[in-house]
């Protein structure tokens, strides 16, 4: 069966992401083109020496980019909590217990209130540009609210990750022992078949390592694959866990020790850093340059969720990482991109390759650099997932 091929030219600068199609990590050419045939790539080279193609679209110099990969988003949910921000900008504190005030607005919506709260989200990501997405449950906590939220997120994205260990549900307040046996029984095999992925909050006022531990340890038997949301608030046993059962990725990574990054950078776990959190928490960012240093490969993610880190823009994730974590533009890009594909394991995203998805922003931009340069303004130009144009 034959596709329709559309070729894309005058690119001023692209980002491949393949070292061996240019220069640095990025992989940059510039005066370049690429042929999308159906969903994915077909051809990517110098403007000059472009094949053919059915139709034709004329960049005019501006930056063409792997499409962001956002591998860390808790999209499920109803409500919103403005006065806990305000209070927060007011100079209260942060901290894991807010996460109960959604999780009862979302027990009380309806499953077509979610989808539509779900897809709004994952549209408003896509027009900035993230054609992959991750999703967790977690602002369920009961068998069927949780197996709900992972039934919703799958009829939009394949990465869907199960987490009912986010906070102990309110029912039992007296007895987390009891729900951490819920969260690795009952409400695992409801979700599991929903999920791809496990997640636990491993934090103060939420699991400890112990019990987080339990939850992964009864994913993985499930088939499902670990990441860990770890030392966000505290140092805490949560990235030595992460590495030790081989998860995909630690996210947050904001209070480690040198054994941590250590860690993290002898293993196969990406370290996922998400500064909108600190951002929203007025929190101290973690050091991308400390992380990088070492050798541990960064991701940068959103984390867009209600109550620490209501954005859904990888553009403003990329400039915090630049401006605040001594990150470099390239890595910063880099980091949303493909390092977004590595905490997902996803090799078909996150590179502009022969043969990947052809999943590709356009930046109203001469440069991918322009995504820090010019932080808080919009510089989506067109966005095509699976090689359809969306945006
Ligand atoms: O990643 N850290 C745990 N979960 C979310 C916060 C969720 C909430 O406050 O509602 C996070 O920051
Ligand atoms: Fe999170």
């Amino acid at each position: 069966m034959s596709t329709r091929t559309t070729l894309i030219t005058g690119i001023g600068s692209l980002v491949t992401n393949d070292p061996g199609h240019g220069t640095g990590p990025l992989g940059l050419l510039t005066d370049a083109a690429v042929v999308i045939d159906g969903g994915t790539v077909a051809w990517v080279g110098p403007a000059a020496q472009a094949p053919a193609a059915d139709e034709r679209f004329e960049a005019g110099g501006r930056a063409l980019l792997p499409g962001f990969v956002d591998s860390h988003a808790h999209l499920v949910f109803a409500g919103d909590r403005t006065a806990e921000f305000n209070a927060r900008m007011s100079g209260q504190a942060y901290s894991a217990g807010g996460i109960r005030t959604t999780v009862a607005a979302t027990r009380a919506a309806s499953d077509a209130e979610l989808e539509a709260n779900l897809a709004g989200f994952v549209r408003e990501a896509l027009r900035q540009g993230t054609t992959t997405i991750e999703c967790k449950s977690g602002y369920g906590l009961t068998v069927e609210d949780e197996a709900r939220a992972l039934r919703i997120a799958a009829r939009h994205t394949p990465e869907t990750t199960y987490l009912g260990a986010h906070v102990v549900a309110p029912e039992y307040a007296d007895d987390p022992a009891g729900y951490v046996d819920l969260v690795t029984g009952e409400m695992l095999d409801a979700c599991a078949p929903h999920a791809r992925w496990v997640d636990v909050f491993c934090e103060q006022g939420a699991f400890d390592g112990d019990q987080a531990r339990a939850v992964l340890t009864a994913g993985i038997e499930k088939g499902l694959t670990p990441r860990v949301h770890a030392n966000q608030l505290t140092y805490g046993p949560g990235v030595q866990l992460a590495v030790e059962l081989g998860a995909a990725s630690a996210d947050h990574c904001t209070h480690l020790t040198d054994e941590d990054v250590a860690a993290l950078a002898g293993s196969g776990t990406v370290a996922t850093l998400l500064p909108g959190a600190e951002f929203s928490t007025r929190a101290d960012y973690p050091s991308g340059r400390r992380l990088l240093d070492a050798g541990a490969v960064v991701a940068l993610s959103t984390d867009c969720n209600p109550g620490s880190s209501f954005t859904s823009s990888m553009a403003f994730c990329i400039a915090v990482a630049v401006r605040e974590m001594g990150m470099t533009p390239d890595e910063a890009v880099w980091a949303a991109t493909l390092g977004g594909a590595h905490a997902l394991r996803r090799s078909d995203v996150g590179t502009v390759t022969v043969g990947a998805r052809a999943d590709l922003l356009l930046l109203e931009a001469p440069s991918h650099v322009h995504l820090a340069y010019r932080p808080g303004v919009p510089l989506t130009a067109a966005v095509w997932r699976a090689g359809v144009r969306e945006a």
